[in-house]
């Protein structure tokens, strides 16, 4: 980069959509061998959004445009790109994105999905800030959405009290000098693609009736293997990124974390030092809602007025890939 002007990117509109149905631990009971205070103690979560039949990525993740655009103030025929991280597109293609373009009516902004699982969002981030950096372009949306509920076995007890459905959007542009991000870790170990996959629909196994009679269009998960990989690599992904940004973690105003599981936010909260009221918790409410999970908690720290001008965030997820991301940003 020597020799190039790089200009300070931030984030200048957060917006969230989540869909109005709820599903409660107390509905699942009705559903798989399951109970409230297993789910409570074993995830932290108590509740979770479903989309209605009639709506998919795209309408959740276009409301949250909406949302982001206007807390910006930029209109959505000002945008260069859109960028849509997801594993639920609508369809194969056109990309969600596309899809999304069409319905703000974005005439000027390019656009594609980026597929990083719940680590998408934060990839998203680094790939779109370094557009803007170098001057190729000005404002980009990028929006994390999912409809999990609809790649979930609502009969495997083991996954569907975990998954919901939503969407979180950002607008990035410039912004003043020392502001905006400060640092992305971004990381891929695809040793462990097993442990956390949709096998079915791709190219390696078409849909058939035998796909679908063997749910291999369903979200697979190896819990537990997952859960060790989190606990290590969330304190790990957060500290590198401190490091690369030259913040030490006493530092942190607030850690926006992807909502997996209270307990693996809480062992990142230990490695870092940091209190729980130094973190957004919304798991609760939502579950894990893939790439969704850190734009929506970062908008309602921001709805709450929990975000001031001049803090210092970090941003962490991990998922599918395996994938992790963490980033330091002064809001
Ligand atoms: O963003 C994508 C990444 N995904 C994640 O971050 C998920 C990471 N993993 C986890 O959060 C946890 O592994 C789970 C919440 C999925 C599971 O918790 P765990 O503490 O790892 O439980 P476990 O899988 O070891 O299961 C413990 C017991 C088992 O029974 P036995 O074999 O000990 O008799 C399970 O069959 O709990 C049983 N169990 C349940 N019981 C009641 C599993 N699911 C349920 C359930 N209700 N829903």
């Amino acid at each position: 980069m020597s020799g190039m002007q790089l200009y300070p990117v931030g984030i200048i509109g957060t917006g969230k959509y989540v869909p109005e149905r709820i599903l409660t631990n107390h509905d699942l009971e009705q559903m798989v061998e399951t109970n409230d205070e297993w789910i409570v103690s074993r995830t932290g979560i108590r509740e979770r959004r479903i989309a209605a039949p009639e709506q998919a990525t795209s309408d959740l993740a276009y409301h949250a445009a909406e949302a982001a655009l206007r807390a910006s103030g930029v209109a959505a025929e000002d945008l260069d790109l859109i960028l849509v991280a997801t594993i639920t597109p609508d369809m194969f293609f056109p990309s969600t994105a596309c899809l999304v373009q069409e319905k703000l009516g974005a005439k000027k902004a390019a656009a594609f999905d980026l597929s990083a699982a719940c680590s998408g969002f934060i990839y998203g981030l680094a790939t779109a800030s370094n557009m803007i950096a170098t001057g190729m372009y000005k404002h980009v949306l990028v929006i994390g959405a999912e409809c999990l509920s609809r790649i979930t076995d609502y009969t495997d007890r083991n996954t569907c009290i975990l998954f919901g459905d939503g969407a979180g959007a950002v607008v990035l542009g410039r912004v003043p000098e020392g502001r905006g991000f400060k640092s992305f870790e971004l990381g891929a170990d695809g040793s462990g693609g097993e442990l956390l996959n949709v096998r079915g629909g791709g190219s390696r196994l078409p849909s058939t009736k035998e796909s679908v009679d063997s749910k291999a269009h369903y979200l697979f998960m190896a819990g537990n293997d997952v859960f060790k990989f989190a606990v290590r690599i969330m304190g790990s992904a957060a500290e590198e990124a401190l490091r690369k940004a030259g913040m030490d973690k006493s530092e942190i105003d607030l850690l926006v974390p992807h909502q997996a599981n209270i307990r693996i936010i809480q062992s990142a909260l230990n490695r870092l030092d940091l209190q729980e009221e130094k973190s957004m918790i919304n798991l609760d409410k939502y579950g894990n809602m893939s790439a969704a999970s850190i734009p929506v908690a970062l908008a309602e720290a921001v709805e709450e007025g929990r975000v001031q001008e001049g803090d210092k965030l970090v941003l962490v997820g991990f998922g599918g890939g395996l994938t992790w991301g963490a980033s330091v940003l002064v809001w």
